[in-house]
């Protein structure tokens, strides 16, 4: 049976510490000179805010998509001939093991070159080009943060809104990177967007439920065609949710006395399995629908 997820009420959840950091990000954005917006490739629509750029006024940005080791190759190729026929940048990145990362400065600074010459400025700038890397949570705006600096011990974590202190860290060819990334409120335009958006940890998983995430994944999973289903011994999409997640429990050993599952355990599994890509690897947003 299809599940209604429209029917569902949207959590409404906004966090103080959310309108606290949308504060801090205005702050921010008057001492930069470019907004690198981080997207996650695997929702390169849901996980963008046109009420946030809009907030951005005309601060230089430059957005590129991350985790697209976690995307459908032949999807991210499909975005990126879009946004090549749109002429906007199409940099697909990994900030986890660094792929595509070196791609990003000098892209940062042709964006910059670009912006002075429609502004007409001839004057050469004699401080260093400022920078902030902004995106809503969990899209790895830290780990790409950490990266550029170069460094391995990370302030990374799955809960939405982690930042750090301000302060500049310089990076290659006369830019300097601010150390603490701007956090975005995500866009919740629908009750299906707000399942996809905890899909991808951006909304914490206690606010849905990990139930329903299970069910909006096997939704979503039951329409793709390279799933990994021997992971838990299937051989297809199960026709229920219920179907997947005694199959998961079954696999990881959730099981009750009496034939039943712990049915929020294998919730739990089947959506880390899910963010590690040991599913395999979706995009949830096609190029095509928007
Ligand atoms: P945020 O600042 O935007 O909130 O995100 P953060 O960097 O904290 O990253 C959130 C999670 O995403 C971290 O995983 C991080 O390692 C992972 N991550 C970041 N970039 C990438 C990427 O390009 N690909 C993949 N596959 N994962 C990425 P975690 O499980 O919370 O932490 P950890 O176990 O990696 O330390």
């Amino acid at each position: 049976m299809q599940p209604d997820f429209e029917k569902l009420a949207l959590t409404g959840w906004y966090p103080g510490h959310m309108l606290k950091a949308g504060r801090q990000m205005q702050a921010k954005l008057a001492l930069i000179d470019l907004v690198v917006q981080l997207l996650d490739a695997r929702m390169p629509s849901r996980s963008r805010n046109p009420a946030f750029e809009a907030a951005f006024g005309d601060k230089p940005r430059l957005v590129v998509f991350n985790k697209a080791d976690l995307a459908d190759p032949a999807a991210t190729r499909r975005w990126e001939d879009k946004l090549r026929a749109a002429g906007e940048p199409a940099l697909f990145l990994d900030a986890h093991t660094g792929g595509g990362v070196g791609r990003l400065l000098p892209l940062v600074r042709d964006t910059w070159e670009e912006v002075r010459c429609q502004r007409g400025t001839v004057r050469p700038m004699l401080r260093p080009l400022r920078l902030l890397i902004a995106g809503i949570p969990n899209v790895g705006k830290s780990t790409l943060v950490n990266r550029l600096a170069q460094r391995h011990k990370a302030a990374v974590g799955p809960k939405p809104g982690v930042t750090r202190q301000v302060q500049w860290i310089p990076l290659q060819g006369g830019v300097e990177l601010l150390d603490s990334p701007g956090v975005i409120w995500p866009r919740i335009a629908d009750k299906e967007t707000e399942l996809c958006l905890g899909l991808i940890g951006s909304i914490h998983d206690s606010v849905l439920g990990e139930e329903l995430l299970a069910e909006c994944l096997w939704w979503r999973l039951r329409r793709e065609a390279a799933v990994n289903w021997p992971l838990y011994a299937l051989t297809a999409c199960p026709e229920n949710v219920d179907g997947l997640l005694h199959a998961v429990a079954v696999r990881r050993g959730h099981l009750l006395p009496g034939g039943g599952i712990h049915r929020r355990q294998a919730a739990v599994d089947l959506i880390q399995d899910y963010r590690a890509g040991r599913l395999g690897r979706f995009t949830f947003d096609a190029p095509d629908a928007t």
